[in-house]
């Protein structure tokens, strides 16, 4: 196991989950975002609501699109999913890792038939709404952190290109895994805020020292009475964000 301090501060990027029941929601707080700093997250609200449509129509705007639909099915299944969506173009598609290896080996065969660029393929390793004891209640008896270090090491192995985790994880999964694997971490509140259905929560404050590669803003921006006051005051407490 490397030591932290080896770890090259990691540059912190934005990502915003577009999670809203309207179009225009979405595009009220769009038109105020520069593509070259923050990436959208489409999930499965959105998607199921207005489909593949509405993904063109934000790439067409020029920004990078992470399509989180937590992909969790038999490998035939996943691989062919992905590769329905080849032509689109999309940035970053994530699957969840408890799919097991030959899933996850699957999701990486569809992505490198891609002809146009492939996306970034990443894993949900645990949600970032459960803790120790709902892992137990599943038949999981090892810690969170282990279970989310066992799970990043079975997706690097498989050539994924990062995980999500909850962010508290992520300087651990650096240290075995090496900086270019990619971290992703939802989650975020401000202190002293409510966290929803969100039981391991980081502040902004702490983003630049967990050394994740990008964080997920949900509610904390689109449930804001002022989202781009409330963007704002997100990157003002990251020292190290590009
Ligand atoms: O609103 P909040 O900041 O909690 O948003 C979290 C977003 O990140 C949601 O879109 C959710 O689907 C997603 N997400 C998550 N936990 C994961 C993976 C994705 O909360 N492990």
């Amino acid at each position: 196991m490397l030591n932290n301090t080896f770890i090259k501060q990691i540059k912190t990027k934005i990502i915003i989950a577009l999670d809203f029941k309207k179009i225009n929601q979405a595009i009220n707080l769009i038109k105020f975002l520069d593509p070259k700093i923050y990436r959208l997250k489409i999930g499965k609200e959105m998607f199921f609501l207005f489909g593949l449509s509405f993904i063109k129509k934000i790439i067409n705007l020029g920004f990078k699109v992470f399509l989180d639909l937590k992909l969790h099915d038999i490998p035939n299944t996943v691989e062919k999913s992905i590769k329905s969506f080849s032509d689109l173009g999309i940035w970053m598609i994530s699957i969840h890792a408890m799919g097991g290896k030959e899933m996850m080996k699957s999701a990486k065969m569809a992505i490198s038939s891609y002809k146009k660029k492939p996306p970034l393929l990443v894993a949900v390793t645990v949600l970032s709404s459960l803790k120790n004891r709902n892992l137990k209640d599943i038949g999981i008896f090892i810690s969170l952190k282990k279970y989310v270090l066992l799970l990043s090491k079975l997706c690097k192995k498989i050539g994924l290109d990062g995980v999500i985790c909850p962010g508290n994880f992520s300087n651990n999964i650096k240290n075995f895994l090496g900086k270019d694997f990619k971290v992703i971490s939802p989650g975020v509140r401000f202190l002293g805020t409510e966290s929803h259905d969100q039981k391991n929560v980081i502040i902004p404050e702490d983003v630049s020292k967990l050394n994740i590669d990008y964080i997920v803003l949900g509610r904390i921006i689109t449930l804001s009475r002022n989202p781009i006051q409330d963007l704002n005051l997100v990157k003002s407490k990251i020292n190290n964000f590009i």
